[in-house]
Formats: C-alpha cells, sequence, structure tokens
C-alpha cells in the first residue's frame, strides 16, 4: 500500500466539491494512509463531520478551542504529527487566508503553525470558472505556490452552477493518485523520458492482422513511475486497453513502422528512452486493401514479411545517445536462458542497461521478475508487482545515466 507509512491532514474549506472529500478520505485510506480531518465552519454547511470521521475512522476537528487537546493547542498538535496536508476543497475564499496568512479558525491557523520545512502544504482548488480565471484568485495562486504549497491543479468540466469550464475540484482518485507520487523521490525532476509499451499489430487486410501478448502494463507502470519521479513523460502505445497513467502525453500507435516514426520524433529531446515495447520484428508486405476472400481452392493466401526497423537500435545509434546525453534502456521478453540472451541483446542494441524478463511468465500479469544487464555486471529484482519493479528500475536508471555523465566512460 503506497502511503501506508503516511500521516495524511486533510483540510475541508467550504464548498460543493466537499461531496467528493468523503470519497477522497476513502481513497486514501485504502491506500493505507491515516487521515485525520479538519473541517471548516463552512465545509460543515456541504458535509458533516459524522460522514468524515466514519470514513476516516477519527473524530474531525473543527475548532481551535477543541477541548480534547490536553494543552488546548491543536494547530500545533495536529500539524506536528502529519507527513503532509492537503486541503481539498480549497475554496477561492480558503485562497485568500492562506495567501495572507490569516489565522482565524482552526484550518488557516493550523497551516500558518505547520513546520513548513518538514511539512508540505497541497491544495486542490474547487470553484466557479469565473472565480478561478479571476485576476486575484490567479494572483493568489502564485503567492502560494511562491510560499511553498504545492498546487495539484482543477479540472475542467460541468459545474455545479450549470457552466462548463475549469475550476472543477480534481477527482478524488486523481488526487490520491497525486498523492503518491507526491511522497516518490524525484530522482528524474525536470527530465523527458520516452517511453515505448504494448504490442504492435501489422495488418494482414482491413480486418485481420499480427499482434503478441504484451499487455503493456510493464510500460505504463515505468511511465507512471518516471512521472513520479518528477519527469516529463512521453508514451509511444501500441494497442492497448489501459488509461494512459495520470500526468503523461500517450501518442497512440498500431504498426511498428508508426511507432518507429513516432519515436524518432521524440528522442531529439529526451533524455531517457526506455524501450519496454513488444514490437514486431516482420510485417506483412503484401497486405491487402480489401478483406481477403476464400476462393474455394482450399490453399491459404501466401503473405510475405518484411523486417520492420529496429526502434531501440536506431535511438540507440544516434549522436546524442552515442554520447551519453540520452540513456537508452532496453528489455528482452525471453522464453529461456534469460541471463546469456539478455548480456548478448544489451551488446547487439548497444545499450548500457537491458532489461531481461521471461515473457511468457508476466504478459498480462500485474508482477515481474527483472534481471537488470550492464557492462559492468547483472542485477536481479526478484518477483514484485510491476509498479514497484519500474520503480526500482526509474531510480537504477537515474543513478547509471548520473554515473555515465560523471566518469563520461562509454556505455556500451
Ligand atoms: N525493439 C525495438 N524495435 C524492434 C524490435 C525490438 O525497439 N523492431 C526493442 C524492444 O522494445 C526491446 C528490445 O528491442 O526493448 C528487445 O526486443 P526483443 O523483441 O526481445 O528483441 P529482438 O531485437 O526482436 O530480438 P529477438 O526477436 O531475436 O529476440
Amino acid at each position: 500500500m503506497d502511503l501506508s507509512d503516511k500521516h495524511i491532514v486533510l483540510g475541508l474549506s467550504g464548498g460543493i466539491a466537499c461531496y467528493k472529500s468523503a470519497d477522497l478520505c476513502r481513497a486514501l485510506v485504502k491506500l493505507g494512509a491515516t487521515v485525520q480531518v479538519v473541517m471548516t465552519a463552512a465545509a460543515g454547511q456541504f458535509i458533516t463531520p459524522v460522514t468524515m470521521q466514519a470514513l476516516s475512522g477519527r473524530t474531525v476537528y473543527g475548532s481551535q478551542w477543541d477541548p480534547r487537546e490536553h494543552n488546548n493547542m491543536p494547530h500545533i498538535n495536529l500539524a506536528r504529527e502529519a507527513d503532509a496536508i492537503l486541503i481539498a476543497p480549497c475554496s477561492a475564499d480558503f485562497m485568500v487566508k492562506l495567501a495572507q496568512g490569516g489565522a482565524d479558525d482552526l484550518l488557516s491557523l493550523m497551516c500558518l503553525a505547520r513546520p513548513m520545512a518538514r511539512v508540505p502544504l497541497l491544495l486542490a482548488p474547487a470553484m466557479n470558472r469565473e472565480m478561478w480565471a479571476h485576476p486575484a484568485t490567479q494572483r493568489n495562486l502564485r503567492q502560494l505556490q511562491l510560499d511553498g504549497a504545492t498546487i495539484l491543479g482543477v479540472g475542467h468540466g460541468d459545474q455545479a452552477c450549470g457552466e462548463t469550464g475549469d475550476g472543477r475540484m480534481l477527482e478524488p482518485t486523481e488526487l490520491a493518485l497525486d498523492m503518491v507520487a507526491f511522497f516518490q523521490p524525484k530522482c528524474m525532476l525536470g527530465r523527458h523520458v520516452l517511453v515505448t509499451a504494448g504490442p504492435t499489430y501489422e495488418a494482414i487486410d482491413p480486418v485481420r492482422g499480427i499482434t503478441n501478448l504484451s499487455s503493456g502494463k510493464m510500460g505504463y507502470a515505468v511511465a507512471r513511475a518516471a512521472r513520479e519521479a518528477g519527469a516529463q513523460v512521453t508514451l509511444v502505445s501500441g494497442p492497448v486497453a489501459l488509461d494512459a497513467p495520470r500526468g503523461v502525453t500517450r501518442i497512440s500507435v498500431r504498426s511498428a513502422r508508426e511507432m518507429h516514426t513516432a519515436t524518432l520524433a521524440q528522442a531529439p529531446s529526451a533524455d531517457f528512452f526506455i524501450a519496454t515495447a513488444a514490437v514486431a520484428d516482420w510485417r506483412v508486405a503484401n497486405s491487402a486493401e480489401h478483406k481477403i476472400k476464400k476462393d474455394g481452392s482450399g490453399q491459404m493466401p501466401q503473405l510475405q514479411f518484411a523486417e520492420n526497423p529496429d526502434i531501440l537500435a536506431d535511438v540507440a545509434q544516434s549522436e546524442r545517445a552515442r554520447s551519453g546525453a540520452l540513456f537508452c534502456v532496453g528489455f528482452a521478453a525471453e522464453s529461456q536462458d534469460l541471463l546469456a540472451n539478455a548480456q548478448a541483446k544489451r551488446q547487439r542494441k548497444g545499450v548500457p542497461l537491458l532489461v531481461g524478463n521471461i515473457g511468457p511468465a508476466t504478459f498480462g500479469q500485474d508482477d515481474n521478475a527483472l534481471l537488470l544487464v550492464t557492462a559492468d555486471g547483472v542485477e536481479e529484482f526478484p518477483r514484485d508487482s510491476k509498479l514497484a519493479l519500474a520503480r526500482r528500475l526509474i531510480m537504477r536508471s537515474a543513478e547509471l545515466a548520473l554515473s555515465l555523465e560523471s566518469t563520461g566512460a562509454s556505455h556500451a
């Protein structure tokens, strides 16, 4: 559970989005966090403390005069226990209060009294689109960022008032994912990570094609982990049944040649290229424009094949990759002799890191086991969830890239 050792103070200020805070509280608890709810009086107009108490399993705080605290200082005690304070919803009015250092109720008082170096403050604004776009709100937002708050952004869509635009509170699942990401180490901050994922599909005719069993789960986990680590992530994906990870730019492609074109267009701005896609080595050279019909002869039509471009090898041979400016990671899905195949493949593709896994044992599964092969040796990542492995791989790739940069060593 991604938040299992975290204690989060969930603050609610007044807004209709308070109804979503119940789900958010539940989502954070499900991820393992302990959640202490603090509500303003205005929030109490939209949702009751009883609901929030039942979902968090803790009595809710609302007053700075709460007699439950032996020293009568809930603003000090609550802020010091927290690993993070998340205000969701954060109303326009509460943003004003925070920006000005106001402290006339428990929630604002607690935010002002938080130890800034140790307890981060995250805000999920929620308001009408005109209020959100107003220069005063945007000014307060900038001030809050300057003061060290993390703004989680707003959603776009239908609003409770009947208007449509920016200003909705992000959905509880999105905010929960943002909290998980927030606590991950930022080992790729500001880097551009390019990932290929999933299978490719090579058409035989307009209704049939050749593909493989890759589900894309490992590549999508890598993209998510890179994003969590602070990178800007571009995911070039073959056809899969997965949602794009939060905050990741997805480019959907079908064939190996489409994947090749999309990837090579992104590579010049990338710092890391992680090729997890199961790319078809061959395409049908004589694919038909119209559906191939049986001709009554009992003979299967003869398919001819042409070799597809090798995306990883092409990127790895680029000037930037050879100079170490672009760190390339290959994957090898093998069915046997993992170590020997992975070592040979690393040399053949000319990449500093090749990650081996047993394809049939992992396709479609939520877990995997990895073997990392570099010029210096071999490292095993034992069986774990694909997300946990992806996070370790991202961390390891960042370390290896850094050591290559500092030694200026040739990678392959
Ligand atoms: N790859 C690629 N483009 C291709 C084929 C493979 O980018 N046309 C990448 C994969 O994404 C993976 C690595 O190369 O990172 C190894 O893929 P794999 O299919 O295991 O290797 P092949 O080069 O196809 O070798 P073989 O089929 O002989 O095992």
